[in-house]
């Protein structure tokens, strides 16, 4: 839809039962959110979609799921305790915090990014071009500060034997500290791929804009493990697989955009790096990083935990530390651009407003939507019909209101398809299914439902 702002989506999210303020009753805690019942179905549903793509579809990776609090070495030996942060900066005259390079991209309207710039230079940029505070509009700044993104934790009972660990600051370290377990486990040759999904924590400056960049979020990564010297064909066969999943997840081509970084902006141990971005309301944001991470990963936690990491070729018997190209998405910002992408009003013939959340059939909270006509007589038979269907599919029941105003709700949160029992169905065994786009209605018998439906939603 046009000029859809964030505050619509929030407000529709919150009314429908996607997402709610997290801790609410105590006045709530910024920046955390609740997943509701419709929200846990549809986040559910894309995460599936992906390990369908990526573990069950794909032959060539498999699947982890490893702790969310690690030995504190591993953050020590993938270099996040020493350098994973972000520049901070606070305003002296109004004291607003920000951070330091989303001023000078915000300023410059995104044609500077200042990813991977020292403090010196972001300083001098922002005295030389005087960017302003976005808050008080004056340019007056304290130096920039790094600030350290991993929360930090204790493990043990007693104060004393007390330890620092981290929650894990992405899921890719599990899967580095298993790639040996996993090619062993699996007799797995390279190349191959691991994937996960998982909760990851940060500790953000400047967190906002709803669930795009939150403290607490969900990612799901594949470390795909190559031949050195094959990386950058492996590179471009995940950038074309990950847009072509987004592509088949339904979002518009249009909104969708590759964004290469520069030399400047690349991590000092990557070859090649690309974003995908969408185009929320608030503009372009980052939903999924591509990156060539070369041998780096390996290196270092075969230095530190003195373990031999290299893989031996079973054919041409060459040892070697594979190479490793990371496809790393967000849910929760998937899950945001997919309902950004699916929500539209419609305005009827009678002048109402029809809310539809066009979304993969594959994504729908619901897939079917029971409804008995007249509730004193369809009842009975709605209710079997429910019993019968909801052992195949995940499916709602609703026998209040106007047929009309049933087929708004539903058509609201994204039911792909509503069957109406009536004196037809008493008499004929058949329904009526209203499809939610097309609003068309098909005549089916009982004993086809099933069929009818799956085959419209098989992908
Ligand atoms: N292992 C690589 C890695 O974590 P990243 O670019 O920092 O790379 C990958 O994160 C993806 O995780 C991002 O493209 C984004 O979709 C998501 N992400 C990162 N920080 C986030 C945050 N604070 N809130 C929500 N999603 C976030």
């Amino acid at each position: 839809m046009e000029n859809l702002t964030m505050e619509k989506v929030v407000n529709y999210a919150k009314n429908y039962g996607f997402i709610f303020q997290g801790s609410e009753i105590y006045g709530g805690l910024s920046n955390s959110w609740d997943y509701g019942p419709l929200g846990t179905m549809l986040k559910e549903n894309i995460r599936n979609f992906w390990k369908q793509k990526f573990i069950t579809e794909n032959k060539l990776n498999y699947g982890l799921d490893a702790a969310i609090i690690m030995n504190p070495n591993v953050w020590i030996a993938s270099g996040h305790v020493a350098s994973f942060a972000d520049p901070l900066i606070d305003c002296k005259k109004c004291k607003a915090r920000h951070r330091a390079d989303h001023l000078i991209s915000e300023f410059t309207k995104g044609k500077e990014t200042a990813d991977g710039w020292s403090n010196e230079k972001i300083e001098k940029y922002i005295t030389d071009n005087k960017v302003v505070c976005p808050t008080c509009k004056k340019s007056d700044f304290t130096p920039v500060r790094k600030f350290n993104l991993l929360f930090e934790t204790k493990i043990g009972v007693v104060d004393e034997s007390k330890s620092t660990v981290y929650l894990r600051g992405e899921t890719a370290q599990g899967i580095f500290v298993n790639f040996k377990n996993v090619e062993r486990a699996m007799r797995a040759k390279i190349p191959f791929g691991i994937c996960q999904t998982g909760k990851a924590f940060r500790n953000e400056v400047t967190p906002g804009n709803f669930i795009f960049r939150t403290r607490e979020f969900e990612q799901m990564e594949l470390e795909f493990f190559c031949k050195p010297g094959t990386d950058l064909e492996w590179f471009k066969y995940w950038k074309d697989y990950c847009i072509n999943f987004l592509y088949l997840i339904g979002l518009d081509k249009e909104k969708l955009r590759f964004r290469d970084h520069t030399k400047e902006e690349l991590s000092f141990y990557s070859k090649a790096t690309t974003d995908i971005e969408y185009l929320y309301p608030m503009g372009w944001g980052e939903l999924w990083g591509i990156a060539d991470r070369t041998d780096y990963d390996l290196t270092v936690h075969e230095k530190h935990s003195r373990k031999d990491l290299h893989y031996l070729d079973p054919e041409t018997h060459e040892k070697y530390l594979p190479y490793v190209v990371e496809p790393s998405i967000g849910l929760d910002r998937l899950f945001l651009a997919v309902i950004c992408n699916a929500y539209n009003e419609e305005t009827l013939d009678n002048g109402d407003t029809r809310e539809l959340l066009k979304i993969n059939y594959n994504l729908a909270p619901y897939k079917i939507n029971v409804l008995p006509l007249i509730k004193k007589l369809h009842n009975e038979k709605a209710e079997e019909l429910f019993n019968m269907l909801s052992k195949k599919f995940p499916i709602s029941y609703d026998e209040s209101g106007s047929i009309g105003k049933r087929y708004r709700r539903a058509d609201a949160i994204g039911t792909p398809f509503c069957i109406t029992v009536d004196d037809e169905t008493l008499n004929n065994n058949t329904v009526t299914i209203r499809n939610r786009d097309t609003t068309k209605q098909d005549i089916v018998n009982i004993d086809d439902i099933i069929s009818y439906i799956e085959e419209q939603i098989c992908v």
